[in-house]
């Protein structure tokens, strides 16, 4: 595509005159948004770059192992990544409201990106996959009323850096298509939204490493059934949650009193307003029949037929 070609060289371009001989750090969190950035400036500075990936244990499933091997592999690229599973588990231990969990990621996400570049040296520029629509919605969107989404790129305004966005004047289609045109592999440039606070906004209630494991295990599964179903890319997003209710089942010979899990699928737009998607129920049986055998502490498997509203489409 010439248009998309363009770009990138305007952009390499202005990426090579802006930054010069000096260095720019990228906080990459493998959505789409931030990975497009990195990769674009990384064909343009090469090792100039680099990328802090910040493993804060909300992730899903062979995330932070995906991210390492696509990024630092892959691409070649320079990518630090922070183990700090610890520091936010701690912080989160026995937190059960859902505002106050995505204070406690969005700011802990701050304090860690600020002490660990701090480490670094001589580091100049910021890299942040900051969109066009990011900018025309700045700061008071409806959703922001009832739900504060904080994303990754929220960092402290006194770190002396300079910013560098290159994807401000595009869409999310567009940076999907200079992902493809920059050969990001179609799981991430296609990869549905998930939300900054991660697994910790899929745990109703406290959150703990047993729960994270639940809901991790259970949202793997769903995922797989999704795309041997042929439809990852039709449901625009669908995950697992972890309620905080137990209930009364048999396995085996045996009573158990277990975890019920949900699924939530839905299909939307812009995350505004959606609609439940309608899983064919030999996919959905699949499913549930999966996640109980395969997870342990769960007995039952609900599936969340609500649209948004009234619902929203996270459970938090
Ligand atoms: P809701 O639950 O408000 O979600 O209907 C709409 C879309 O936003 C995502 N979401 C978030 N994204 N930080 C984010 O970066 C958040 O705190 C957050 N809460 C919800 C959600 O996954 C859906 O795509």
């Amino acid at each position: 595509n010439w248009t998309m070609e363009h770009f990138i060289d305007v952009q390499i371009e202005q990426i090579r005159k802006t930054v010069g001989d000096k260095k720019v750090l990228c906080a990459l969190s493998g959505g789409v948004d931030s990975s497009v950035v990195a990769v674009l400036i990384h064909r343009a500075i090469g090792d100039q770059l680099t990328c802090m990936f910040v493993d804060h244990g909300l992730l899903r499933k062979g995330e932070a192992e995906s991210v390492m091997e696509t990024f630092g592999q892959q691409f070649n690229m320079n990518v630090i990544k922070i183990d700090a599973r610890k520091r936010f588990l701690d912080k989160l231990a026995g937190v059960t409201d859902p505002e106050q969990k995505r204070k406690i990621i969005g700011n802990e996400f701050i304090y860690v990106f600020d002490d660990e570049q701090a480490k670094l040296e001589g580091i100049d520029f910021l890299a942040q996959g900051t969109l066009y629509t990011d900018i025309i919605e700045s700061g008071t969107t409806t959703a922001e009323t009832i739900k504060s989404h904080h994303n990754v790129g929220g960092l402290p305004e006194d770190m002396e850096f300079e910013l560098i966005e290159p994807l401000k004047t595009l869409f999310k289609d567009e940076v999907r298509e200079l992902g493809t045109a920059l050969g990001i592999p179609d799981e991430i440039v296609w990869r549905q939204p998930f939300p900054g606070p991660g697994l910790g906004i899929r745990i109703i209630g406290d959150i703990t490493e047993e729960k994270l494991e639940i809901v991790r295990e259970s949202d793997y599964i769903l995922r797989e059934e999704i795309k041997n179903a042929g439809l990852d890319r039709e449901i625009w997003q669908y995950f697992t949650v972890l309620t905080n209710i137990r209930s009364v089942g048999v396995m085996g010979d045996a009573r158990t009193y277990d975890y019920t899990v949900g699924i939530r699928a839905v299909n939307s737009i812009d995350g505004m307003t959606a609609d439940w998607a309608r899983i064919p129920w030999d996919v959905l049986e699949k499913i549930s029949r999966r996640i109980v055998n395969e997870v342990p502490h769960v007995n039952r498997v609900v599936y969340d037929i609500t649209s948004k509203p009234p619902a929203t489409i996270e459970w938090e």
